[in-house]
């Protein structure tokens, strides 16, 4: 595989992230609540948080071990991102944000379904899991209208701000693949 996938569903585009979307990520991520509810977004967030990302997104795709995508809507405007990475033994994990004015549209369960299709289809994952902070319930609810099912809560298993968490974690097997 040379060139990034674009996959397309009812409203939206995913594809490659771009040097040009470098603006509308900074802008995006300025508000705290995306290192509150993610592991790997810092705050505050700089241009050259977006470079490196962008850098080790390019190169994950490359050796096949990462595929981020840009969310975008069908006027190409950048909404958010969604991935999939590979943790070995056939299983990914999946990880989105979305900017907060696109919130609670539904966008990034439709991005997720195509996703994990993908990476079920293309990419031959047989298992595709998430996880969240339990003060993220709209990323839970997520994984349960993408037909993801709960497997295990990981005790103190992420530590934020010197506070340990008890982390659910979600997942789909490509057997269980309900939507086409
Ligand atoms: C989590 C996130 C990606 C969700 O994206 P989104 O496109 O708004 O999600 P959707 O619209 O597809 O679904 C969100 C669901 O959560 C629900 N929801 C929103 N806020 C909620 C809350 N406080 N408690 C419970 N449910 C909530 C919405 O009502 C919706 O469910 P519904 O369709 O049944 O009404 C987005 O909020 C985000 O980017 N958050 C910051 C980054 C992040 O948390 N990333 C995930 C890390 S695990």
């Amino acid at each position: 595989m040379h060139n990034f996938p674009i996959l397309e569903t009812e409203r939206l585009i995913l594809d490659e992230i771009t040097a040009a979307d470098i603006p509308h990520i900074v802008l995006y991520l300025q508000d705290k609540v995306f290192s509150d509810y993610t592991s790997n977004i810092p705050y505050p967030y700089r241009e050259q948080d977006a470079e490196l990302w962008l850098q080790l997104s390019s190169e994950a795709f490359k050796n096949r071990s990462g595929f981020t995508f840009a969310i975008r809507n069908k006027n190409r405007k950048f909404l958010g991102a969604i991935g999939l990475h590979d943790q070995g033994s056939d299983k990914a994990e999946l990880g989105y944000w979305l900017g907060i004015p696109n919130w609670n549209n539904g966008y990034v369960t439709e991005a997720a379904k195509a996703i994990i299709r993908y990476g079920f289809r293309e990419l031959n994952f047989n298992k595709i899991f998430a996880t969240y902070f339990p003060h993220n319930p709209a990323s839970g609810k997520v994984m349960e209208k993408i037909g993801m099912q709960k497997e295990a809560v990981l005790k103190q298993h992420l530590k934020k701000d010197g506070r340990y968490y008890d982390i659910p974690m979600y997942s789909i097997f490509k057997e269980d693949l309900k939507y086409s």
